[in-house]
């Protein structure tokens, strides 16, 4: 026999409370990613966000990472897609069970939580940043602590496919843009992706890049060995589809240095 837990009592009440605010849920998503990602925290940003009309309608699970789950959502007929961080990942649970109940520790817990809403806000402001320089990624359009809410890129309600899992028509002209993008971001945006391959570009009329949470500022200490690993994987990936460009070239090419071998 299932014991009725604090937290499904909880999202009985976030169903009844979201349908009472007037929101439809499409897919009641299953209990586990619910269990994982609906924490308090996270259901009052939720109502906050119903409560301003940004969604008006929560569907399903698109995506369960190691540290953020993806949702699609509407709001008047425009799709979007929810990313929320996930304020009790694994290793901090574990930790945290050291920590609690330690007084000399009393402002950890709050730290992480911190930790993880500017986190939140700075992909946030690095989607901004992005689309003002004219690269596609989603349309940001609201966060709050660990929740960003961003246009959705995709058909009816099924995501782009990532980069890595397209037959791509013409691969040389893909990489070309790729490259192309990787330049605009660091000349016009003033950033490093810094997590940048095949996993994080969706792909249909042409590449979009997504996922800039940790992308970091050209002054960054480590933006130019972060540049360098993007520009490598970028050159992994396609290297068996098409004629690629030297990574250094690439790297002098991008950020004007004059380097041998970063
Ligand atoms: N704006 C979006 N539109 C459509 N699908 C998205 C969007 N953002 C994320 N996704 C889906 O969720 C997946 C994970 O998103 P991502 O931002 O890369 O999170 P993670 O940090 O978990 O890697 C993506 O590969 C994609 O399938
Ligand atoms: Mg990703």
């Amino acid at each position: 026999m299932k014991k009725e837990t604090n937290i499904d009592k909880k999202l009985d009440q976030f169903d009844q409370r979201l349908e009472e605010m007037g929101v439809r849920i499409k897919d009641a998503n299953n209990l586990k990613v619910r269990e994982d990602v609906f924490d308090e925290i996270t259901l009052l940003a939720l109502y906050k966000l119903v409560h301003k009309k940004w969604f008006s309608v929560l569907g399903g699970s698109i995506s369960t990472g190691k540290e953020a789950n993806v949702f699609y959502a509407e709001r008047d007929g425009t799709t979007l897609a929810i990313k929320i961080y996930r304020i009790q990942t694994a290793n901090f649970t574990t930790m945290s069970s050291y920590i609690i109940g330690d007084r000399r520790f009393s402002h950890v817990k709050k730290a992480k939580k911190e930790l993880i809403f500017a986190w939140t806000r700075k992909e946030f402001s690095n989607l901004v940043r992005a689309r003002d320089a004219g690269i596609a990624v989603p349309e940001p359009f609201v966060w709050d602590r660990n929740i960003l809410i961003m246009s959705f890129l995709g058909e009816g309600e099924i995501p782009y496919p990532q980069l890595r899992n397209v037959e791509l028509e013409d691969p040389a002209e893909t990489y070309a843009r790729i490259i192309s993008i990787i330049e605009t971001l660091y000349k016009k945006a003033d950033l490093v992706h810094a997590d940048l391959s095949e996993f994080n570009i969706l792909y249909s009329d042409k590449p979009y890049l997504i996922d800039m949470g940790q992308s970091v500022t050209r002054d960054h200490p480590r933006a130019l060995p972060f540049l360098m690993r993007d520009i490598r994987n970028v050159n992994r990936f396609f290297k068996n589809r098409c004629d690629v460009r030297n990574d250094v070239e690439i790297f002098n090419a991008v950020t004007g240095l004059d380097t041998a071998e970063p």
